[in-house]
């Protein structure tokens, strides 16, 4: 028998399923505090390919990027953290520096991170990568946009599905963390095979049945064997 409190939250969450166009009650399990943290990664990867320059999209309480050790940092965010308080589009705009990893974690709807991406991509030196946090939602409203959940991973999983369908980059999607895409750039010899038409209606469930080969998952591990090799 159901309490009030939980027939209130079914009610909620059906009008919520029939405003976003989408039902889907299943789950992803991972456990994030049983992996590595975003931090740890990036400073081995920094200490494995003796990276000088570091920059960070979206600080916050500079939490990750505190804890970045590195000769040269550059954090943007417009609202707290890092070193330049400006969103990443004006950033970049006016950017000329090329750097040697790029941390991309700041406003987390697919369209901004295309575009983040695509500006990363630019600056980026020869043997870089490009990371990107909160790329494995385990609820489909970890990744609602709006965000309307306080756990909130946003739609950064498309602009990882569609950096899969590239030729011309390398991307794949850590487990750890809420999920860190890494891209690398150099020829993509495991492409995706979506079309444009099926990428722009991409779904949760989509994401939730075939996440394995869409975001390309490698374990801690094999990411360090594959940018050793980079
Ligand atoms: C999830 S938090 C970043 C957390 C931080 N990277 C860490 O690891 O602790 C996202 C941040 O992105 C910032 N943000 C939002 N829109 C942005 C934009 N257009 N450009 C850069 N940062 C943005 C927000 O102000 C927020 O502080």
């Amino acid at each position: 028998m159901l309490n009030k409190k939980q027939k209130l939250t079914m009610k909620l969450q059906r009008f919520l399923y029939y405003i976003y166009g989408e039902k889907f009650y299943k789950q992803l399990n991972y456990n994030w505090s049983k992996y590595p943290t975003r931090s740890h990664i990036i400073n081995e990867l920094i200490s494995l390919k003796k990276y000088n320059s570091f920059l960070e999209i979206g600080c916050d309480k500079n939490v990750n990027f505190s804890n970045v050790l590195i000769s040269k940092k550059i954090g943007v965010d417009p609202n707290s953290g890092g070193t330049h308080k400006m969103t990443s589009d004006v950033f970049f705009r006016d950017n000329k520096e090329k750097f040697d990893l790029i941390f991309i974690d700041g406003l987390h709807e697919t369209n901004q991170v295309d575009r983040d991406i695509e500006n990363s991509l630019k600056f980026i030196n020869e043997g870089g990568t490009i990371l990107l946090h909160d790329c494995l939602p385990k609820k489909i409203w970890h990744q609602i946009v709006p965000c309307i959940y306080p756990k909130w991973n946003g739609d950064v999983w498309k602009s990882i599905v569609k950096s899969r369908t590239r030729n011309d980059i390398d991307t794949y999607t850590i487990v750890a963390d809420h999920g860190i895409g890494a891209i690398f750039k150099k020829e993509n010899k495991n492409v995706l095979n979506l079309s444009g038409e099926k990428l722009k209606k991409l779904k949760y469930k989509d994401y939730y049945e075939y996440h394995s080969k869409f975001m390309n998952l490698i374990s801690v591990e094999q990411f360090f064997d594959i940018a050793k090799q980079v």
